[in-house]
């Protein structure tokens, strides 16, 4: 029997396609020699596993390199380790290309791009004034090129960069570059150059907002680190976090301004809030509230904007919070405070164009929604710190006395958290008393 494998996307068949099922494209399909019936009997033997007393291992803690931008060590877990693969996602134009740059110019790096030519990289390189002593760069696709090329500079070489793994190729697959097969492939060969000569290899990956599902998403689990840098391009701020690292937390986050010179990088635990220097007055439908990123207690303005709607399933449109988690607590408003919200178009944002993640920001996003609905507005010293679980319940949340007092610090003067406020009905109830 013959079986016959997309050379797109992997998918697998005992019957022949011209069209793969799978991913949509013409003529993939190829026989695969090693699922072919004569192969059959030449399977492998049995191989016993050699087996090592963990105890008996000398781990060497391996000094890390570090980039100098503190906000990058940071979300690392202080700094590169050598040999470390890691998988740099984000959306086209959010500024990846501009933070390696800046941040790696005291390491030497071989920079491979596939997306701008080498004269574009020195202008801005130029324009940000950064150090080009160290960079060599290559616009040669080819990873069995790159990783020869990489083993000439091997004694000096700190990193390599590929920008971005969609547009490297291997000779070894009939796929075209960017398909699932090529990814794999190519990210295979680079953690094989990274462990081998203790090179740190960092791959740019592009990811639409739709989360590209096929994409760089499916390399996730083969690197050490995946770093996802996040923000809308019509704000300045940039986040970088850590989805994955094996060799450091997962709940750090640096912070990034982009400016006219590059990126910055922000230390202010308020910079998320607007800056309301025209108005006095605080309007209804927002709210502040303070969450742990990482070890640093963070402040964020959450907006929401409650209409009666014209349609006849009503609207949730949810920005810079989880869609699903915004849905959860709109049902404990629904059944706690008895508050028909079907017939009300709800929009939520979280000012900056960034996404917040902590639980902490539930009460808030609720005192929020209940502002807009109420149109009572919330001071702006007031600020809000808990989680709300299913029964409408206000939850203690990780490190609340860290945030609590950093807010009383920064001269927030009403602080709500589960210290003083035990359900959504005292919520509510805050809220109306606002107005006085
Ligand atoms: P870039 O690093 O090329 O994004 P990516 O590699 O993620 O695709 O950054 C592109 C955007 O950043 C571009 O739209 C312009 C903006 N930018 C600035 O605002 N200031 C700067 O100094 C630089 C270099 C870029
Ligand atoms: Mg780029």
């Amino acid at each position: 029997m013959s079986f016959f494998v997309c050379t797109n996307c992997g998918f697998g068949s005992a019957s022949w396609y011209g069209k793969c099922p799978n991913c949509n494209q013409w003529n993939t399909l190829k026989e695969n020699q090693s699922f072919s019936e004569d192969k059959k009997g030449k399977r492998e033997s049995v191989k016993k596993i050699t087996i090592t007393p963990l105890k008996k291992i000398s781990a060497k803690s391996q000094s890390r390199k570090k980039t100098g931008i503190y906000e990058f060590d940071r979300v690392l877990g202080g700094g590169f380790v050598p040999g470390e693969v890691i998988l740099l996602t984000g959306e086209p134009g959010v500024g990846k290309s501009t933070l390696l740059l800046q941040s790696l110019q005291h390491l030497k790096t071989l920079y491979i791009s596939g997306e701008e030519s080498a004269e574009q990289i020195k202008n801005r390189a130029d324009r940000l004034l950064i150090s080009l002593d160290n960079l060599f760069f290559s616009n040669d696709l080819q990873i069995e090129g790159i990783i020869e090329g990489a083993m000439e500079m091997k004694n000096s070489l700190d990193i390599v960069v590929i920008d971005s793994i969609q547009t490297v190729y291997s000779r070894n697959i009939d796929g075209s570059s960017g398909s699932i097969n090529q990814l794999k492939e190519v990210t295979k060969q680079l953690i094989t150059l990274a462990k081998q000569n203790n090179i740190i290899i960092i791959i740019i990956g592009h990811i639409t907002k739709e989360g590209d599902i096929a994409g760089p998403k499916t390399l996730e689990h083969f690197v050490d680190c995946v770093l996802n840098f996040e923000g809308e391009k019509i704000s300045h701020y940039r986040l970088l976090r850590a989805t994955k690292n094996r060799f450091g937390p997962t709940d750090e986050i640096g912070i990034f301004e982009m400016k006219a010179d590059g990126l910055h990088q922000i230390d202010n635990p308020l910079v998320f809030l607007e800056k309301n220097k025209n108005s006095k007055k605080f309007e209804s439908g927002k709210s502040i509230v303070g969450v742990i990123e990482g070890k640093r207690p963070l402040f964020f303005e959450i907006q929401t904007l409650i209409t009666k709607t014209t349609l006849p399933v009503a609207r949730r449109v949810v920005k810079g919070i989880d869609y699903n988690k915004a849905l959860l607590l709109l049902a404990v408003i629904r059944k706690y405070l008895n508050i028909p919200l079907d017939n009300f178009d709800i929009y939520v944002n979280v000012v900056g164009g960034v996404s917040v993640k902590s639980t902490a920001a539930d009460l808030g996003f609720i005192a929020s929604l209940l502002s807009s609905l109420r149109n009572i507005p919330v001071s702006e010293k007031t600020v809000f710190i808990g989680e709300v679980g299913l029964l409408g319940e206000v939850r203690e949340v990780y490190l609340e006395d860290k945030i609590i007092s950093e807010a009383n610090r920064l001269g927030f003067t009403k602080i709500f958290s589960s210290k003083n406020i035990t359900n959504v009905r005292e919520l509510n109830q805050i809220i109306k008393n606002s107005s006085n």
